[in-house]
């Protein structure tokens, strides 16, 4: 159950956040629990979530150790502050800071390196979806990405779908959408690494999750967890999510 805070939340916030949140989901033992805060917050997120269940993870990272590379953080640095999982290739970074599949390939195997579990996002535009392209572009996402992995790095992944036109719109896909749409991602993984790692692999369902419509994704078999925006945001709405 990981959420994603985007650009949101300072370090004050973060802090009341946690005081709030770890309380309601201190029993939530057979749940794994990420969330993403953005770079500033990283530290204090993972000193105030040391003696929980809850992991913490950043957004983002560039694929060097360092360098002259301004504005840019990597892995080590992320698993230096206490980081275990970071997210990659959001849409968001796919569409505003022009991502493509080989910085996925290049990013994941650098968070692997650093032993950050990577949560690799892929997923559809509304255009996309309405003239029928969706699993193209699904297995041009893996192809072009994680693909090229070697089989003990994709052992390690998480994937998420997370269809574009889902995020952030209150259009959350059905539990049957999502369904086909992770269908369509375990084939390839079967195709590409096997029956083992394809039913080994966790696939997260990103899009307008809330909780009240946690529990019929949840229900699906093809669907391992999610990805949160807006609703991790509130202490009560991701807790609820969290225990659903
Ligand atoms: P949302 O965002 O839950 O606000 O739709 C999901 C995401 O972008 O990870």
């Amino acid at each position: 159950m990981a959420g994603n805070w985007k650009m949101y939340k300072n370090v004050s916030e973060t802090r009341a956040y946690f005081q709030n949140f770890l309380p309601q989901v201190k029993d939530a033992k057979d749940r794994e629990i990420v969330i993403c805060p953005p770079f500033p917050n990283l530290e204090t997120a993972v000193r105030e979530t040391n003696d929980s269940i809850v992991k913490i993870g950043a957004q983002n990272l560039y694929w060097g150790k360092e360098g002259a590379v301004t504005g840019e953080v990597s892995g080590p640095m992320l698993h230096n502050i206490g980081c275990t999982y970071v997210i990659i290739a959001h849409s968001e970074r796919r569409e505003y800071f022009c991502e493509a599949d080989e910085d996925v390939l290049k990013k994941t195997r650098a968070a692997l390196e650093y032993e950050l579990t990577p949560i690799v996002c892929v997923g559809e535009r509304l255009g996309e979806r309405e003239t029928g392209q969706t699993e193209t572009i699904l297995v041009d996402q893996f192809r072009g990405g994680l693909s090229g992995l070697e089989p003990a790095e994709f052992a390690k992944i998480v994937v998420a779908y997370e269809p574009v036109w889902a995020i952030g719109t209150g259009k959350t896909a059905t539990p049957e959408i999502a369904e086909e749409a992770h269908s369509i991602i375990r084939r390839q993984a079967r195709d590409r690494f096997g029956d083992h790692a394809a039913n080994k692999l966790r696939i997260l369902y990103g899009g307008s999750v809330k909780p009240e419509n946690v529990k019929a994704l949840m229900f699906k078999e093809e669907i391992d967890g999610v990805l949160v925006g807006g609703a991790s945001l509130n202490p009560d709405s991701f807790a609820a999510i969290v225990n659903f």
